[in-house]
């Protein structure tokens, strides 16, 4: 597609109406409050306002008043055409009609004729739908930025008169409790956010901030592609990785204005390959506590599934969901798995994934809004190379199987947090006996000798666990081609997740650095099987 794509506000379509762009396609499902912001433009700029559907033919919005019975599409497009004076025009859900060769005609010498004018004509749709002999005829296509905070302040101050009194004190009283609510529900549209704080009000009798993040989850949820993810990986749960656990603890506060006026860059993303196990996705979830940040999860899959919109639709639905909710963590997992087909695309699906995927980078290189992405993969071969040209990614990280230091952690880290006491186990004997196990089979190693000591009725200890772990036969032995590969292709063009050999031996080290990890020994009782679990007895 030829047609410049833009995210969009108010003042972008003012520019594209006084650079004298006479065919704009806006892409939006919040029609009344694009309008709203049109109508708003067209007063300041005293240009007319006409809205057209198909139910009831055009009605003045602004600069003018009254209707034109003129329901038909070619008469809607005539009517444009012949009006006079400086208007804008906006055709509601006009892609239907856009199957007409007749209309499309149309269209494109009312574009081709309002050149001449200081009339603009926009299409405003819940879809993308450009048929081709249109593309070059549409300067722009916009999609309708989400609300930014000061639009959501606004609609959860419409709900406040209706709290009761003395809850309108607290949050009157309190300047970050509105601040807060108002980040809670950033990434909804306008009716949704109004919905959530409207909910809030009715069950809590105040603006919760649970309830609200509840909501939104869902909302996000049901958009099919992403996953509003909750913090319950701590930083501390991720053993070994120091390299790469030090580069995201000093891009802590590089989000905030201070980071800013220090002359430090954004933090773009990174992407983590390596061996499956290793921890990636874990780190991934961690992140989002390290930083404060929420977290969402992007299925890939989806993007393409064809459930929801066209794939392009679903791409920049996500980006924009993201940097409404923005500053966030847009996690990728899994990454080679919606992207492998980018190189054959052209023959296999017209084109959608490489052009969903260009949509993508292009974004990833250019984005401004604090939207860090952290993708991980774990079969590299697939990935288009393009992803891993420099600019990109701030970094590629390799996470390798890990040594011996590291393993200690891993298994400091599951002994923990089983509360079980690493003290009492021979740690020399366990990280001997694991070498190329990764973090995900030390974690099973434990979980499986933990299971064979309750049923014995004896406690864990360290001959259970080297009992177990001979009995796993780790992926690097039946993988071990496969990790080579692996290894061989990181060491050009990726940075090692962990330092090896030189590290100096510092469990007390790392500790100080990211905090104990989360279970300690006696902060509570045993943990049973399930968790945090709330059951109904
Ligand atoms: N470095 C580690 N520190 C602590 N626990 C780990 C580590 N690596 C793996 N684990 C344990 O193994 C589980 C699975 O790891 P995770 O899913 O993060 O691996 P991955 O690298 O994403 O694997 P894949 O490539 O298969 O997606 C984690 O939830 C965690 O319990
Ligand atoms: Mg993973």
């Amino acid at each position: 597609m030829t047609i410049e794509h833009k995210r969009s506000s108010k003042s972008e379509i003012e520019d594209l109406i006084r650079a004298r762009y006479s065919l704009i396609w806006v892409t939006s499902h919040e029609e009344n409050r694009v309008e709203e912001s049109l109508r708003k433009l067209c007063v300041e700029r005293e240009m007319r306002l006409e809205v057209w559907s198909i139910t009831e033919g055009f009605k003045v919005l602004a600069n003018g008043q009254g209707t034109r019975d003129v329901k038909d599409p070619m008469k809607a497009i005539d009517h444009v055409i012949r009006s006079e004076g400086r208007a804008l025009f906006v055709l509601r859900d006009f892609h239907p009609f856009l199957k007409e060769p007749a209309v499309v005609r149309r269209l494109r010498d009312a574009a081709h004729e309002l050149r001449k004018t200081k009339k603009t004509l926009a299409v405003l749709s819940p879809v993308t739908k450009v048929p081709p002999e249109l593309e070059k005829s549409i300067s722009a296509v916009l999609d309708w930025e989400l609300p930014n905070r000061s639009e959501i302040e606004a609609a959860a101050r419409k709900v406040l008169p209706s709290l009761p009194q003395a809850t309108q004190q607290v949050i009157e009283s309190d300047p970050t409790f509105i601040e807060r609510v108002v980040e809670g529900a950033l990434g909804l549209t306008l009716v949704e956010a109004e919905n959530v704080f409207a909910k809030s009000a009715v069950r809590t009798h105040t603006f919760d901030l649970e309830t609200i993040l509840e909501e939104k989850k869902q909302i996000i949820r049901k958009s099919g592609m992403l996953e509003y993810y909750e913090h319950r990986e701590e930083f501390s749960d991720v053993g070994g990785m120091d390299v790469l656990k030090d580069w995201l603890v000093k891009r802590r506060s590089a989000f905030g204005s201070r980071a800013k006026d220090f002359g430090l860059p954004l933090p773009k993303g990174i992407l983590l390959i390596g061996v499956p196990g290793t921890g990636k996705s874990l780190t991934a979830k961690a992140v989002g506590a390290l930083w404060q940040m929420p977290l969402l999860r992007l299925d890939v899959g989806k993007i393409f599934a064809g459930l929801v919109g066209s794939s392009e639709e679903n791409i920049r639905t996500v980006i924009k969901t993201a940097e409404a909710i923005a500053p966030a963590i847009l996690w990728i997992d899994e990454l080679e798995k919606g992207f492998s087909g980018t190189q054959s695309s052209g023959s296999t699906d017209g084109g959608t994934t490489s052009r969903v995927f260009g949509t993508f980078i292009t974004w990833l290189q250019e984005k401004t809004t604090p939207v860090f992405v952290i993708a991980t993969a774990n079969n590299v071969q697939q990935l288009p190379p393009e992803l891993l040209r420099k600019g990109r990614f701030d970094e590629i990280f390799f996470c390798d199987l890990p040594d011996r230091e590291d393993r200690r952690q891993i298994l400091d880290i599951h002994l923990r947090k089983k509360n079980r006491d690493p003290g009492q186990f021979d740690m020399d004997k366990l990280v001997d006996a694991t070498v190329d196990y990764s973090g995900a089979e030390l974690e099973q190693a434990v979980i499986a000798a933990l299971y064979d000591a309750f049923d014995s009725g004896a406690d864990l200890t360290t001959d259970g666990l080297l009992k177990t772990v001979r009995d796993i036969v780790p992926l690097a032995i039946t993988m071990r081609e496969m990790i080579e590969g692996m290894r061989e292709w990181a060491r050009t063009r990726a940075r090692p997740a962990a330092a090896r050999g030189s590290k100096p031996a510092k469990k007390e080290g790392w500790m100080a650095k990211y905090g104990a990890p989360t279970a300690n020994l006696g902060d509570k009782g045993p943990e049973t099987d399930d968790g945090d679990r709330k059951l109904e007895l």
